[in-house]
């Protein structure tokens, strides 16, 4: 039985998706099979971000209306063997809920290895029903005031649900911006502030996210990818220390 994670944020535009996706990548390549589900109905974006978005038929509604069978809903991520997208609705009137996705995930759990639930910003009936059945949560968040608020608001709100697991990721780090900003001593600030354990720290990787928004597999050897691999590990249990380089 496979692990679910859901990637959140308080904030839109975070990077949930990118990172998702770079998650998705990073454990495929360590030999995990990944089920990616996007939960962000009426807006989606993993179909994109996975370059699949050409041959999809049905998605998750489907699936719970009994239209198609799970598998036929799932799809390959073309080049990159072991990784696969369940995707979401095309219309947000489609949104599965949360008392459905308490069911179907820990039945898709049964074929992967990790299944990763991408959930759309904020409080919606969408972050319910991505939250509720995970085991896991992994908060992104940059490093800005704005973020960290937000993050210790999502922090509060999974308080609400079964997951067993909370960790931050920040994400889009960049030295010189912090130091700009100014609003924090150092990353130790941050972390207190939001209140939620560090998992790891993604830097500002502009390749790494041209390569995933325009649905191109991101190399294994770019500074945000080097990072994601290393919290692939970490949420595999894998005692990788924690560096400046995430
Ligand atoms: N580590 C990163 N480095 C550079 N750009 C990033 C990084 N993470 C995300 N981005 C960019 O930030 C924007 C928002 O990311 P996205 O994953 O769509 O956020 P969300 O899913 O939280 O709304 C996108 O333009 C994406 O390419
Ligand atoms: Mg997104």
């Amino acid at each position: 039985m496979g692990f679910s994670t859901v990637i959140t944020s308080g904030k839109g535009g975070a990077g949930k998706s990118t990172v998702s996706v770079g998650l998705g990548y990073a454990f495929s390549r360590q030999g995990s099979r990944v089920l990616l589900v996007d939960c962000d109905a009426g807006l989606r974006s993993l179909d994109r971000m996975l370059g699949i978005e050409e041959n999809l038929v049905f998605d998750i509604s489907d699936v719970v209306c009994g239209r198609c069978a799970p598998a036929e809903a799932i799809y390959p991520c073309p080049g990159q063997e072991g990784l696969f997208l369940l995707p979401a609705p095309v219309s947000a009137e489609a949104l599965v809920p949360a008392g459905v996705m308490r069911r179907l995930v820990p039945m898709l759990q049964q074929y992967f290895d990790h299944v990763i639930l991408d959930s759309p910003a904020g409080v919606s009936a969408g972050f319910a029903a991505a939250v509720c059945a995970a085991d896991r949560a992994v908060v992104i968040s940059g490093a800005d005031p704005v973020g960290v608020r937000s993050a210790s608001s999502v922090r509060t709100l999974l308080e609400g649900y079964p997951v067993k697991e909370i960790r931050l990721v920040i994400n889009r780090f960049n030295e010189a911006y912090f130091r700009t900003t100014g609003t924090y001593e150092d990353l130790d600030e941050v972390i207190d502030r939001s209140g939620i354990r560090l998992l790891g720290l993604v830097p500002e990787d502009l390749p790494m996210a041209a390569r995933i928004v325009s649905g191109k597999r991101p190399p294994e050897s770019t500074p945000g990818m080097m990072a994601l691999s290393r919290i692939a590990s970490r949420i595999q249990g894998e005692r990788v220390p924690i560096s400046p380089l995430g």
